[in-house]
């Protein structure tokens, strides 16, 4: 089958939600994606955050792999070892107490929402259900968490109505005093809006949003979906800023290509969420914990993080030195890029013909590269990225 029969097949069934590029790619290894003419493509985009080891990575579908001659699913109602061995490597690597696992950025950040509201309401009564969290936040497609993303353009009356109890502010202390009330129960936020432009929060403004949270009782919620699993150069994004939240939502890097969500949380809400509040189908099926406890034994090492940080500062370095670069924002490698006089999109379309994937956050030209990309890799994608920046 041809690239264009592909297409043709794929948007007479499929629902037309996604605007895709005029690209279909047929395998990928490492770094490399090839397209259905045999095309290849240095990805910096990791399938938007997911791949964080690269396409394929061989000790990865080993675990996967072996996984599934073994035991595939079974269902939460039985105990797995797959399972239990992952749930206790990820709590005890995060520092957390205990952690719930989906299957999605979504759904961990749905498991937050019910943690904060039924922490607040066995200990308050009811009537405390407000989340706060910021504009140009994203936290997912599901109504709450839709609701809960403070963007109006992810708004349309079309799927209105929305969710009750969430409040949205600027990334500004006296407005997230002034919207505290006695309905208030958490502050939702990322450490750095991914989707809504690669926008790191001031360490300044994240600790008074902790000091003001722990003064008033409200879980803080850091949702690093996008920036957790080495993405900044540390295990967590909200290591870089010396807070201790008391949930972090994660998905994406953490399956290392396999769908997973996983909430966490702290030890005094550990018993929250009791026998019947909550459950997945799939979540913690064997295999995609297998793969990624591999991610994780890869990522948790101080030696991986070191490189993640030094290949981001080398990214950033030399992508600043290309004409047209206007601004340059980001940590680790997680990089957002404003050019001059042409979108992300212009950037993007332009690098597919150069050979070099790359994604967009509003504007702005967004890298997130597979975390064990060679220099080599790094070089040969940064010379294709140039030109589709300069010319
Ligand atoms: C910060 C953040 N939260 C939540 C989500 C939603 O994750 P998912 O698409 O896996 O549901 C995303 C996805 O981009 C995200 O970046």
């Amino acid at each position: 089958m041809n690239f264009e029969q592909i297409k043709e097949i794929n948007n007479s069934s499929a629902m037309p939600t996604y605007g895709r590029y005029d690209l279909g790619i047929a395998s990928g290894k490492g770094t490399v994606a090839t397209d259905f003419d045999g095309k290849e493509y240095i990805d910096f985009t990791s399938g938007i955050g997911v791949n964080c080891l690269g396409y394929a990575d061989e000790g990865w579908a080993d675990a996967v792999s072996s996984q599934a001659h073994k035991l595939s699913h079974i269902s939460n109602l039985y105990y797995t070892d797959a399972t239990a061995l992952f749930t206790d490597k990820l709590t005890k690597a995060t520092g957390f107490s205990k952690v719930f696992l989906g299957n999605s950025g979504a759904e961990a950040n749905e498991c937050a929402i019910k943690i904060a509201r039924k922490y607040s309401f066995d200990k308050y009564g009811e009537g405390r259900y407000e989340i706060i969290t910021l504009l140009s936040s994203f936290h997912g497609r599901t109504m709450s968490t839709l609701t809960a993303t403070g963007q109006d353009a992810l708004h349309p009356d079309c799927f209105a109505p929305y969710n009750a109890g969430f409040v949205y502010c600027e990334k500004d202390i006296e407005q997230i005093k002034a919207a505290i009330s006695d309905k208030t129960c958490a502050v939702m936020m990322e450490m750095i809006q991914g989707e809504g432009g690669v926008i790191p929060l001031e360490k300044d403004f994240v600790n008074e949003v902790c000091a003001l949270a722990k003064e008033k009782d409200l879980l803080v919620i850091i949702d690093e979906v996008q920036t957790g699993i080495g993405r900044t150069g540390k295990l967590l994004a909200h290591e870089n800023y010396g807070i201790k939240p008391d949930v972090v939502t994660l998905a994406k890097g953490l399956g290392g290509g396999l769908p997973i969500g996983a909430c966490l949380c702290s030890e005094a809400l550990g018993g929250v969420m009791s026998a019947g509040t909550h459950g997945s189908t799939f979540g913690g099926n064997p295999i995609v914990c297998a793969g990624a406890s591999y991610v994780l034994d890869k990522v948790n090492n101080e030696a991986f993080l070191e490189n993640v940080r030094a290949n981001g500062e080398y990214i950033r370095e030399k992508v600043s030195a290309f004409k047209n670069v206007k601004s340059i924002r980001g940590m680790g490698m997680m990089i957002g890029i404003e050019v001059e006089g042409k979108t992300g999109a212009d950037v993007v379309k332009k690098g597919i013909d150069n050979g070099i994937i790359c994604l967009t956050a509003k504007t702005l030209v967004r890298l997130l590269p597979p975390l064990n990309i060679t220099r080599e890799e790094i070089d040969l994608g940064l010379e294709r990225l140039k030109s589709a920046i300069e010319e």
